[in-house]
């Protein structure tokens, strides 16, 4: 038997239904804040990631070479794609540009609960307006979609990588000293701090980095002095702004480094703590792309979210994901009966109302058992006394009433 590579998985009905859940909340909510949806390759030029997202996505990457030798990668992550679609055909669009998308991502991991090597992102972008208008709204937007899903339980974490990005001007290679800051390698840190003579920054970016909660802002002010004001001030306004519009509830952590290098500005991530290690289930910020990718430079913000783990903690939370079933199962009294009952059939379809038919030829008891599993809220019987009077019999399958109803009232009945 072949089995299903390592890290992938198989959707059920039942699981699809959940997917399906999140998908239209997801549409919906972004088609209301005015963000419009796109969709871009699932294999891209390997180069196009290479160029920014840093090298802890690098490593996870899938590369092929395909029969021209063309060395291609299966995303990683899709701003890379997005910001390449902007530049590339998007960028005379009318501004500030609103996008959103949804689709699989692919990133060599080693697999676990919540963490896979095919995963789903829903993701938007904000391109070219203005800055603390647009971090602003696509932090709304995120917001919005965690609560309009019914999560009750999560966690904004607030952060602006500009302030270690000024801290670190001047150091060889700041992305490589943003991974010793978030991996905690305080000693490589200290010796690339000494060998670009950065040492006397070592002391504030340490107490930077233990430094988290809902009221640090004033002593991160205090200890970022003149070295960051701008920047320390960016996340304060930004942090006031979204205070009694978006959310009051706000962790800051100044120094918040995320896992991709194309970061500028602010950056945030949206944890849900039931999910244990693989909580983060939303993550992103500004950041500049469109001129590394050939174009001009354009204020950029957004996020991506990690469906599948919207999935796991809506189901951790025990919440009611809504089922989708047929709404009526036809069943024909009868072999003379069938041909009745397909009419029925497409009467009921040609109306918009979702149903099935006995396809097996099953006795009616049968049928109603196979009615009942499948979740089917009425069920119409096509008998020959019945059809000679013009008339099918109705089934409630919540409260067993059966009913006679002539043939032109059907549509009608089903309907209400
Ligand atoms: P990211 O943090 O790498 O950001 O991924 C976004 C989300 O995808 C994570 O918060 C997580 O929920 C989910 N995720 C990541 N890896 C896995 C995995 N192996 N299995 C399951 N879920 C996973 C980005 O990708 C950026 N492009 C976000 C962004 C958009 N920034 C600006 N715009």
């Amino acid at each position: 038997m072949v089995k299903r590579p390592r890290g992938t998985r198989d959707f059920s009905p039942e699981e699809m239904e959940k997917r399906r859940y999140i998908e239209d909340v997801i549409r919906k909510v972004s088609d209301s804040f005015g963000f419009r949806e796109i969709s871009t390759p699932t294999f891209e030029r390997s180069e196009l990631f290479i160029m920014r997202s840093g090298p802890e996505v690098v490593d996870q990457m899938y590369v092929f070479k395909d029969k021209g030798d063309r060395e291609l990668a299966l995303r990683p992550e899709l701003t890379a794609s997005v910001m390449r679609f902007f530049v590339e055909k998007l960028k005379n669009y009318p501004k500030p540009l609103k996008i959103y998308y949804l689709g699989p991502c692919f990133r060599y991991e080693r697999p676990q609960k919540g963490r896979y090597r095919e995963f789903f992102q829903y993701g938007a972008e904000l391109v070219g307006g203005g800055v603390l208008d647009s971090d602003v709204e696509i932090i709304n937007l995120a917001i919005n979609v965690v609560r309009r899903l019914g999560i009750k339980s999560f966690q904004l974490r607030l952060g602006n990588i500009g302030i270690l990005r000024k801290l670190l001007e001047g150091s060889s290679d700041v992305n490589e000293s943003l991974k010793f800051i978030t991996t905690e390698k305080f000693d490589d840190l200290s010796g690339r701090l000494a060998a670009d003579g950065l040492s006397d920054k070592e002391d504030t970016i340490l107490t930077l980095a233990k430094l988290k909660g809902p009221d640090v802002l004033q002593q991160v002010k205090g200890i970022v002095g003149d070295d960051a004001p701008e920047e320390v001030e960016y996340l304060e306004t930004l942090g006031e702004s979204l205070k009694g519009y978006v959310t009051d509830d706000i962790q800051f952590e100044p120094a918040m480094v995320r896992g991709l290098d194309y970061y500028t500005g602010m950056v945030f991530e949206i944890d849900c703590w039931e999910l244990g290690a693989e909580r983060q289930i939303c993550g992103g910020g500004s950041y500049s792309l469109a001129d590394v990718l050939g174009g001009e430079a354009i204020f950029s913000t957004g996020f991506a979210f990690g469906l599948d783990r919207m999935v796991l903690v809506l189901e951790e939370e025990e919440f009611s994901f809504p089922g989708k079933a047929v709404e009526v199962y036809v069943i024909p009294i009868g072999e003379a009966m069938r041909e009745n009952a397909r009419g029925v059939l497409k009467t009921l379809r040609e109306n918009g109302i979702s149903s099935d038919m006995d396809l097996i030829g099953r006795g009616p008891s049968k049928n109603l058992d196979y009615a009942n599993s499948m979740g089917a809220k009425k069920v119409v019987f096509v008998g020959e006394d019945e059809w000679s009077k013009s008339s099918v019999s109705i089934k409630d399958m919540e409260t067993g009433e059966q009913k006679d109803v002539l043939l032109d009232q059907l549509v009608d009945v089903l309907s209400k």
